[in-house]
């Protein structure tokens, strides 16, 4: 059956879907959700967006040496990736690191069975003793001394939207009427609501009426179910995405979500569900109360461009011999209107070794 079809077979069941159930339908539904079907493809060649690890190796290497450096600092001795699309950034780092740097185990945690496949398929191109220490898993179970990283992977998690209408908080659903998909809105339950009003609370004013954004209520369990089986880590998190009073900036009243096909920005994600991406920007504030919920150390909150200068990019790219090619790379990888300043990278940890100094410029103010 068609995704629409069973789309509008649970609506027509339950009246309404409440959009992040929506969202996760369109991305993950087995064999027909968008990343999560045999016709995905992050390659930039046909994929309806890139990626950093996608636009060059200089991206994954810059990654690997901050590893290297919180290696020196810390007993780090396994990687995990989250969310790891075709496995580019999986490869480029094992493919750069000494033998002797080789983490014990690389494990990668992946939704998609597509994109876990395509990734086996190209890790399965690297030499024995690297692509032998690397080990798919389903959920975390007591890893120990880690170096995580989620590039790119929270802002496709389902998020909920909310809009502000006659001073009263409402959720955004999907109906169906006339044998159509609709957007329609519920009253939002109190846990929504006083999420909403917290926010509102910590921005000092109300949303204004017609005003409608996102939230996501998952980021609290999918971190909290990690930080509890993992012991003695540094995370690495890298999005587009805001501090809280940027995201729900007076301006930005119609959100952040962006639905993408063919490179475009798509206007309604209610026709042909599953062909296209979907995704929200990170509340990164939301990411560091919950880091500091769960007693961590938020090391860093800065871009992307400081941080790959701050981590070798510039040196590392002499090695490209196309002055053409370097350059469009580090425009796009560096440029604050490209993605220099739209991403974010936020570092934290449970301890670390006093002397280790991040040496690129701090935002944590701004959370
Ligand atoms: C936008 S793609 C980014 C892929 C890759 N990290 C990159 O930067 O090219 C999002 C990835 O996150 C995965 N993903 C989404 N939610 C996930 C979750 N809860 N656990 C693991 N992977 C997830 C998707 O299947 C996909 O591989």
């Amino acid at each position: 059956m068609e995704l629409i079809k069973r789309i509008h077979a649970k609506v027509e069941q339950d009246k309404h879907i409440t959009f992040d159930n929506y969202m996760d339908i369109c991305l993950y539904y087995p064999d027909q959700g968008y990343y999560n079907n045999d016709q995905i493809s992050l390659n930039p060649k046909n994929s309806d967006f890139v990626t950093a690890p996608e636009i060059s190796s200089l991206y994954s290497e810059s990654i690997l040496h901050f590893y290297i450096k919180c290696k020196k600092n810390k007993n780090i001795e396994n990687i995990i990736e989250f969310g790891a699309g075709s496995g580019e950034m999986a490869f480029n780092i094992l493919k750069n690191i000494n033998n002797n740097m080789l983490p014990k185990k690389y494990y990668i945690l992946e939704k998609s069975y597509y994109l876990k496949k395509q990734q086996q398929i190209k890790i399965n191109k690297l030499p024995k003793i690297k692509r032998s220490i690397v080990k798919w898993i389903d959920k975390i179970e007591n890893i120990e001394n880690v170096f995580l990283i989620a590039n790119e992977v929270l802002d496709a998690i389902p998020s909920k939207i909310f809009k502000k209408q006659d001073d009263a908080l409402f959720e955004k659903v999907i109906t169906l009427k006339n044998n159509k998909l609709y957007f329609s809105k519920i009253p939002c339950n109190d846990f929504l609501s006083t999420k909403i009003k917290n926010i509102e609370n910590r921005l000092g004013a109300p949303f204004s009426n017609n005003y409608s954004s996102e939230i996501n209520i998952t980021y609290d369990n999918w971190l909290s179910h990690i930080f509890k089986n993992i012991s003695n880590f540094i995370f690495v998190i890298i999005d587009y995405g805001y501090s809280e009073s940027e995201f729900y900036h007076q301006e930005r009243n119609k959100g952040t979500i962006q639905y993408y096909k063919d490179h475009k920005k798509l206007i309604s994600p209610l026709n042909s569900p599953g062909t296209f991406d979907i995704s929200v920007s990170v509340d990164f504030s939301r990411i560091n109360r919950i880091v500091q919920a769960n007693n961590l150390k938020l090391i860093a909150y800065t871009t992307q461009s400081e941080f790959l200068i701050h981590n070798n990019i510039l040196d590392n790219s002499t090695k490209i011999a196309d002055t053409i090619e370097k350059q469009n790379i580090l425009k796009t990888l560096l440029f604050p209107s490209d993605m220099g300043e739209n991403f974010k990278m936020m570092i934290f940890c449970d301890n670390m070794n006093s002397e280790f100094q991040v040496t690129f410029k701090d935002y944590r103010h701004k959370l």
